[in-house]
């Protein structure tokens, strides 16, 4: 089976898959730059929180790589600028702005060391090429955890349903996925007999990626349309909800998907245990609650057009929030690499826990 691959990094030189040309053209595009970087995330080729942390990063990576600096001040006025830059292409995703913050505070740490230009440079290449593995790392470690929590809870379901929302794969990561590795890790198990996805309109992330994802690997699955799910949990007993997280405040209140709250609210009506997977550094333990998460909103193209042909009446007036804030009280728990928590346990941990 081909590697399906969101992001190819080799020797300096960085592609993404265009996910706008998906599931029909796979065609890789070339980022040569941090403009390119932040081009490519803002106009969505690339999505999902950690592969735009990851993008953005490494398009400063092959910016920077060839280029000479007068000395370490220049160098770390270059990335830090950059940085700045590439994190408001979309600011509901924590990850950017977190792995920018870190980039930042090791290269000011750096820049007072005695080391070279050259060397200070190298050390923060390293850093963000680092990336790659532990994401991946990290998304087998939260596979694993959420499908034994989901199989360790449902002990008398040989075989388990689960709904998924928006795509939270290899497509949206540096491979194997969130949400969607949660369902990979059951699935290798034996233990899923159907994954139910929903097409996430406007940008139909579901219906092009996941499907496409699901498709590629052979697991057992069926495309929704996003108003189906309250008539799938009363009729196919679904066994859980597993989504993903851009952002997850220190009470358990999660950013995510727009659409992702109304499926919590009608997990919670049908008794469907809903969880949250996503990396522990999703967790953004400087705000307090969802209230505080910027929300994203999106050109009215994305609702009045499909592939540039327009399906709405001229004239109307929309509305497009990119993502939505599920309340921690839906919320069963929240897949980390660490473990599952509670919503309730997160006020007591630390970002460095
Ligand atoms: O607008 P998108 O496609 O970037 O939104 C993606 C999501 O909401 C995902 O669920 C989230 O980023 C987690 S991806 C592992």
């Amino acid at each position: 089976m081909s590697l399906l691959q969101a992001i190819k990094w080799s020797e300096g030189r960085l592609q993404i898959l265009d996910q706008l040309l998906l599931p029909h053209v796979t065609k890789y595009i070339e980022i040569g730059s941090v403009q390119d970087g932040y081009d490519a995330i803002k106009n969505m080729q690339v999505r999902g929180a950690p592969a735009i942390a990851i993008v953005g990063c490494l398009s400063l990576v092959v910016e920077i790589q060839h280029k000479s600096y007068a000395d370490k001040k220049a160098l770390l006025h270059d990335i830090k600028e950059k940085l700045e830059y590439l994190v408001t292409a979309r600011p509901t995703a924590v990850n950017i702005k977190l792995a920018a913050d870190e980039l930042i505070t090791l290269t000011t740490k750096v820049s007072n060391l005695e080391t070279s230009v050259s060397d200070m440079k190298e050390r923060i290449i390293t850093r963000i090429v680092s990336m790659l593995e532990k994401d991946l790392a990290d998304n087998m470690a939260i596979g694993n955890h959420g499908a034994s929590e989901i199989m360790r809870t449902h002990p008398k379901e040989s075989q388990l349903r689960i709904i998924t929302h928006c795509n939270t794969g290899s497509l949206a990561t540096s491979g194997y996925g969130t949400a969607l590795g949660v369902i990979r890790s059951l699935h290798n198990s034996n233990r899923l007999e159907q994954v139910y996805c929903t097409e996430t309109r406007p940008y139909n992330q579901g219906a092009r990626l996941t499907a496409y994802e699901l498709v590629h690997d052979n697991i057992p699955s069926t495309l929704i349309c996003d108003d189906m799910v309250a008539s799938l949990m009363k009729q196919k007993n679904i066994s859980a909800v597993v989504v993903g997280a851009d952002r997850v405040a220190r009470n358990g209140d999660t950013a995510n998907k727009i659409g992702t709250y109304q499926i919590a609210v009608l997990a919670k009506y049908h008794k469907v245990p809903f969880y949250i997977a996503a990396p522990f550094t999703t967790i953004d333990f400087s705000i307090t609650s969802g209230d505080d998460i910027k929300i994203e909103e999106r050109p009215q193209s994305e609702l009045t057009h499909i592939n540039g042909i327009r399906i709405a009446a001229d004239g109307i007036n929309c509305w497009n929030p990119a993502f939505d804030i599920t309340p921690a009280e839906l919320i069963t728990g929240i897949i980390t690499e660490k473990k599952v928590y509670k919503p309730s346990e997160l006020t007591n941990l630390r970002a460095k826990e």
